[in-house]
């Protein structure tokens, strides 16, 4: 008989989100006609910005031509949105990263939890914590967490626990992790680090081997001057970080999915003989092996956002949604609750009432107030006592949150 891979059936029996998704179903079918207020996955309510949808309809067009017809695209993404992405998100800030480092791809969901493939599962695995779970989960799946503890650890992976108690900004590691994940503007926390704070990173990664891989998916929420919009603003960070960019949370994209990843060619890491091998490579390898390509339509539709229009457009969709996160912020904070992130980031963490778990105020938000967030302990064992609401819901819907926390409505 056939095996299956056992490292799936450690995984706890589902995805956070999916078990959320799950109690709000159980919960809206018992009280049908309940008003519930959504601010659990981060998933956008503002349409398409204009730009991008007279983009779309043009490469529909172009389609629907024998002459313009796009079939099978390259494999990591059409250049004239590469070079977009090479001119506007890097070189306009002083990056040197070409299209040929950049692979677009459907999302950055996908490239963080494909990223394994190229990396051995010989190597240890460094997460802050609380996390986006799939940087976890999809470790476990490959083969590189261990066991799971009673305390909500695996055995193979090195926690750096993001807590008010250190501010929430994560200690090196102790244990000379291999590969690092960090995310800033963080997801759960909302939180940033400094340009001073992110070159601790660097200098560790260079100075221990290690790969830093940096996901900067909520990048277009940044605000403050002194939070870098790249982890390669930062010297050094070519050869040894691969970050990751999304669309979703940037552009409104989480429906029609796409995101990039750059590798820059600097990125090496050893082969079994000690020898440095490329990364660059191994991705292109990897992606031109198991993926076709992201949409022509989506390409072009993303192509718009580079355009002033585009650009214009998206910062006034952020603008709102970061409307939306100070609401939260000064309500709660008035309310009486500890509050982080909403400044440069669309997520609000707060610590739940006294004596209350994460999952006992999820119960107690969506019953009484009709509130949906995520639990923070569904982020790892020092998410615990903490909670997550999204700024991505309406003003109206925002507000009517911040009355019914704070008793006026
Ligand atoms: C979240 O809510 O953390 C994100 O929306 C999940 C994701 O981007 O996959």
């Amino acid at each position: 008989m056939f095996r299956i891979n056992d490292n799936f059936t450690k995984l706890p029996a589902s995805y956070l989100f999916s078990e959320v998704a799950r109690r709000v179903k159980v919960y809206t079918e018992a009280n049908p006609g309940t008003d519930i207020i959504r601010m659990g996955i981060g998933d956008v309510t503002r349409p398409l910005c204009p730009a991008v949808i007279a983009a779309l309809h043009a490469a529909v067009d172009d389609e629907a031509n024998g002459e313009s017809f796009h079939g099978y695209g390259p494999e990591q993404g059409y250049g004239f949105l590469s070079e977009k992405i090479s001119e506007f998100d890097y070189k306009n800030r002083g990056i040197d990263i070409g299209p040929d480092e950049i692979f677009i791809s459907d999302g950055a969901k996908s490239d963080t939890g494909n990223i394994g493939d190229i990396l051995s599962t010989a190597n240890c695995v460094a997460v802050t914590d609380p996390v986006y779970p799939v940087y976890v989960d999809t470790n476990v799946m490959g083969g590189r967490a261990g066991e799971l503890g009673d305390d909500g650890r695996w055995s193979r992976i090195e926690y750096l626990p993001c807590t008010a108690e250190n501010s929430f900004v994560p200690a090196l590691p102790v244990n000379d992790p291999d590969v690092i994940y960090l995310c800033y503007p963080n997801n759960p926390t909302g939180t940033t680090l400094t340009r001073s704070q992110l070159k601790v990173w660097v200098d560790y990664c260079r100075e221990h081997g290690a790969l830093l891989l940096f996901d900067a998916a909520y990048e277009a929420y940044i605000r403050e001057d002194d939070v870098p919009h790249s982890i390669y603003e930062i010297e050094g960070a070519k050869e040894v970080a691969i970050e990751f960019r999304s669309y979703s949370k940037t552009a409104g994209f989480t429906g029609i999915r796409l995101g990039y990843t750059v590798v820059p060619k600097e990125l090496k890491g050893l082969d079994e003989s000690g020898r440095l091998v490329g990364l660059n490579g191994l991705w292109r390898r990897r992606q031109t092996t198991k993926f076709n390509g992201a949409s022509y339509l989506t390409q072009r539709g993303a192509e718009a956002l580079y355009s002033p229009e585009g650009r214009r457009q998206v910062k006034e969709s952020i603008d709102y949604y970061l409307e939306n996160a100070r609401m939260l912020r000064v309500g709660l904070a008035e309310a009486g609750y500890e509050v982080v992130g909403g400044v440069n980031s669309p997520y609000i963490w707060l610590k739940t009432p006294e004596g209350m778990s994460s999952w006992e105020f999820f119960d107690h938000m969506l019953e009484r107030y009709h509130i949906v967030g995520t639990p923070g302990s569904g982020f790892g064992p020092s998410g615990e006592g903490y909670f997550r609401l999204t700024a991505f819901n309406t003003h109206e819907n925002t507000r009517l949150c911040v009355d019914r926390l704070t008793g006026k409505s």
